[in-house]
């Protein structure tokens, strides 16, 4: 048996983040009157540890690429590898954050993020409590502790569960919009935060947005995605210093830069000048 101090030191070291390979991925969605494909032949691969942010008007699939990388939808066809093992189920090793915060109302901020480490069995609870106490100082709440969820503000709320998803240590970290819902000034700060953690604690990030810049301030790499069926288009490496701030002139250019190629692609698919 390892000691406790064992444990939390464990629980806390660097891991090796995760490689991901998307191969051939088509999924289609039946309702009563047509079939919709929401994703047509995707292939997308992620190094260890890159950060990439998917991009792409509403509808364009890429909430459902998510959700077949973290092993909650079944692609038609296709597969998906995480370190050349085919995912099947949903794992402690890939970490979902969705677009609402989507906490536990019935538990305090230090037990939602204890609720993420609750699979560790080899932490006891005493241990279990120092790590949420580690990722919530990452978070600058470790004061909130015992606050309970209704007496947070939304950019607390996603800083909670900020911390509930990287607390079980994951190698790979999915995030669908995780910031939409918040003001200007929260998301700025969170965009330090986040790029500060991801240099820190080696992950392999997949982050969904529709807000160019945003994608071009945080990803090594932006994929650009376009609907009906949906596709992945282009990608353009971002070789930007971090950390980026979402204002700076290098950012902006970029993002516009990608926004006009979006723009390109959107018209063709509305031109019917593609399959
Ligand atoms: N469970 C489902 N049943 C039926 N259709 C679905 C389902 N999930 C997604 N779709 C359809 O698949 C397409 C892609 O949806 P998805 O949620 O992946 O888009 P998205 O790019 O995440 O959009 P948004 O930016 O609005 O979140 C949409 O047309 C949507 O209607
Ligand atoms: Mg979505």
């Amino acid at each position: 048996m390892p000691t406790e101090e064992t444990s939390v030191q464990e629980a806390l070291e660097n891991i090796q983040p995760s490689k991901i390979s998307v191969r051939g991925v088509t999924k289609s969605f039946r309702s009563s009157r047509r079939r919709l494909v929401a994703l047509d032949d995707v292939s997308l691969d992620l190094a260890e540890g890159e950060f990439v942010v998917l991009v792409g008007p509403s509808g364009c699939g890429k909430s459902t690429l998510l959700n077949v990388i973290a092993g909650l939808e079944r692609p038609d066809t296709g597969e998906v590898l995480v370190d050349g093992t085919a995912v099947g189920n949903p794992g402690r090793d890939r970490m979902l954050m969705f677009q609402d915060a989507a906490l536990f109302p019935w538990l305090d901020v230090e037990g939602n993020v204890l609720f993420g480490l609750r699979l560790k069995p080899n932490l006891d609870r005493k241990a279990r409590r120092e790590v949420a106490t580690f990722y919530l100082r990452m978070v600058g709440l470790e004061e909130f502790r015992r606050a309970a969820i209704h007496e947070l503000s939304g950019g607390m709320k996603q800083r909670v569960a900020l911390a509930r998803s990287l607390a079980p240590n994951p190698r790979v970290l999915l995030m669908d919009e995780p910031f939409g819902a918040l003001d200007a000034m929260t998301r700025e700060q969170l965009y330090r935060d986040l790029q500060e953690i991801w240099q820190a604690r080696r992950k392999t990030i997949l982050f969904v947005t529709h807000n160019v810049r945003e994608a071009v301030c945080l990803g090594d790499r932006v994929v650009l995605m376009t609907p009906r069926p949906g596709r992945v288009r282009e990608q353009f490496p971002v070789h930007l210093p971090r950390p980026r701030d979402i204002s700076g002139i290098d950012v902006a250019r970029l993002a516009s830069q990608i926004t006009a190629t979006l723009g390109r692609h959107l018209e063709r698919v509305a031109d019917g000048g593609e399959s």
